[in-house]
């Protein structure tokens, strides 16, 4: 345990600051973005220290601060013409440019790339103690490693108190999102993680720059992120997150029928009853990132355990503020401007009518198939002409479709079958979309797969029960011999093939069904 001093912002307890730095310890300190944690970039032993006080993995480089815009140069192999012109623009302020380095910067600090991470500062503060070291000051987010990085300097002392020499309290973070992160070692340049210096405003000063895929979507296992920071774990909140997407009526309906739950939307959602925090104001992003980190650790000191976030647009500096909370909410989103449908499928008599009904209690619509089916082929139907002229006239009379006509014609061979699926699967598959408008719906389909409706489908359940249980079902049910009912069974695909193409299986052999729904939800809601 190291006593930890607290320092002010006098000029005593700067140069203090500065001096602890230049000898090799480790000061925590403001700056515009986040609070820092600071360390002498050119003392390895220093910079270790960070890594172990943050509890941070090794390949995870570090960004150099300076306190001027020409120190960057013994730093770097070559101050390239792009990079001038983003220094000459940005610095001070919340960039920071990636260069290759010089013999300068050790393995540590880059976390073994052949790479360095710049940049300077414009917080008064953080640049009199960087000035006042008199080295350049490799200062990663002053965070433990995996948590929101801190934007208070309560927030600081609550991960860092006694294992780091100083922190120098100076207020609240003005901007609250780390630093835009831009890789110049590559042509073109390569966002790596978005911040309150915009890639528009980026784009305006050196022309088209890329984004790394990792800032706003999942990385793949066997996918290698540009940024060493991105393939971890960020900004996780012990609460689980959900992002919802939506307006503020779709989400303030949505998280109003949940229990038990926090929301963490905009000051304007004013309609939300359940406890909330908020985070800024729905069209001003930068009051989104001035206090997002605040209201993640918000969330934790309550007790919150799950979170419904209401999502941020991704423009301007939307898209840092997405970056980060997408990350909190480990890629989890629920989008209400689609219909949230769930599709349920399974051999004839597993009880996929039950687990409809069930969900149907608990708020969801039913969208079923056999209904839809009928409505379309009712009296005088268009639908019914295209029939006629594939099966024949007799199929229908006065209008009215003869079924067990068209069954038998249809069920008579492979390519029958397939014709009336290509007339009725299409239309169906229309019906359920026309249904499914703006609701949580599920989908009650023997034939999920095969008519492509799973694509519309934000999770697939597979429900299971044993062959004698759905033979007794069915004859009960449909009033069938069971030489009939062998017939209906052998039709159809084997379980597994069920279980295999579906994300989730219910098994229905008399044990609890509604426990197994539950567990479902809880894992995709
Ligand atoms: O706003 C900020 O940038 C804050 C304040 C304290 O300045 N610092 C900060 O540092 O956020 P840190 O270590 O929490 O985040 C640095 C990010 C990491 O994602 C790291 O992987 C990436 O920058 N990074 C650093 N050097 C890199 C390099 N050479 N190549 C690629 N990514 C690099
Ligand atoms: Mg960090």
């Amino acid at each position: 345990m190291i006593n930890t001093k607290k320092l002010t912002t006098c000029s005593k307890d700067i140069s203090l600051a500065g001096n602890i730095l230049k000898n090799g310890g480790l000061v925590a300190f403001p700056t515009e973005t986040v609070y820092g944690l600071g360390a002498n970039a050119l003392n390895e032993e220093a910079v270790k220290k960070i890594y172990e006080a943050k509890g941070r993995p090794n390949d995870n480089p570090l960004i150099v601060h300076i306190a001027n815009k020409k120190d960057i140069k013994p730093l770097v192999k070559q101050v390239t013409k792009k990079a001038q012109t983003l220094i000459n623009t940005f610095f001070p302020g919340p960039l920071t440019i990636i260069l290759p380095k010089s013999e300068k910067i050790g393995n540590i600090v880059s976390g073994n790339l052949n790479t360095v991470a710049v940049r300077m500062p414009q917080n008064e503060i953080a640049l009199q103690i960087i000035k006042e070291a008199g080295v350049p000051v490799a200062a990663p987010s002053a965070n433990t490693s995996g948590l929101p990085s801190p934007t208070k300097a309560a927030y600081v002392e609550d991960d860092m108190m006694g294992k780091i020499d100083a922190l120098v309290y100076g207020g609240d973070c003005e901007f609250g999102v780390e630093s835009t992160v831009l890789s110049l070692a590559s042509e073109p340049p390569v966002l790596l993680r978005p911040g309150a210096v915009t890639k528009e405003q980026i784009e305006n000063i050196i022309g088209r720059i890329e984004i790394s895929k990792a800032v706003l979507e999942e990385m793949g296992e066997n996918e290698t992120a540009e940024s060493p920071g991105m393939k971890y774990k960020h900004y996780a909140p012990k609460a689980k997150i959900i992002l919802v997407k939506g307006d503020k009526e779709t989400y303030t309906r949505f998280v109003n029928s949940k229990k038990d739950c926090h929301a963490l939307c905009f000051e304007d959602d004013d309609g939300v009853t359940i406890k909330k925090v908020t985070y800024g104001k729905e069209n001003d992003d930068l009051s989104q990132a001035a206090e997002l980190f605040d209201a993640l650790r918000k969330l934790d000191k309550i007790g919150a355990k799950k979170v419904y976030a209401h999502m941020p647009h991704k423009e301007g500096v939307g898209m840092a503020v997405y970056n980060r909370l997408v990350r909190a909410a480990a890629f989890r989103v629920i989008d209400l401007t689609k219909p949230f449908v769930l599709g349920i499928t399974g051999q004839t008599g597993a009880g996929k009518g039950y687990v409809g009904k069930y969900l149907s209690k608990l708020g969801f619509k039913v969208l079923d198939c056999d209904e839809y089916s009928h409505k379309l082929t009712k009296k005088n139907a268009p639908i019914l002409k295209v029939l006629v002229q594939q099966f024949g006239e007799e199929i229908v009379e006065n209008g009215t479709l003869n079924r067990a006509l068209l069954a038998k014609h249809a069920f008579s061979n492979n390519e029958n079958k397939k014709k009336l699926e290509n007339i009725l699967h299409p239309a169906i598959l229309q019906e359920c979309r026309n249904n499914a408008k703006g609701t949580f719906a599920v989908l009650d389909a023997p034939l999920l797969f095969e008519s492509g409706a799973q694509n519309d489908c934000y999770k697939t359940i597979a429900v299971c029960a044993p062959i004698d249980i759905r033979k007794n079902r069915i004859i009960k049910r449909d009033d069938l011999s069971e030489k009939q009912v062998d017939l209906r069974i052998k039709a159809q695909p084997n379980e597994e093939y069920y279980i295999n193409n579906s994300d989730f299986t219910v098994i229905n052999d008399g044990r609890d069904i509604k426990s197994q729904i539950d567990r479902i939800l809880e894992a995709i809601l």
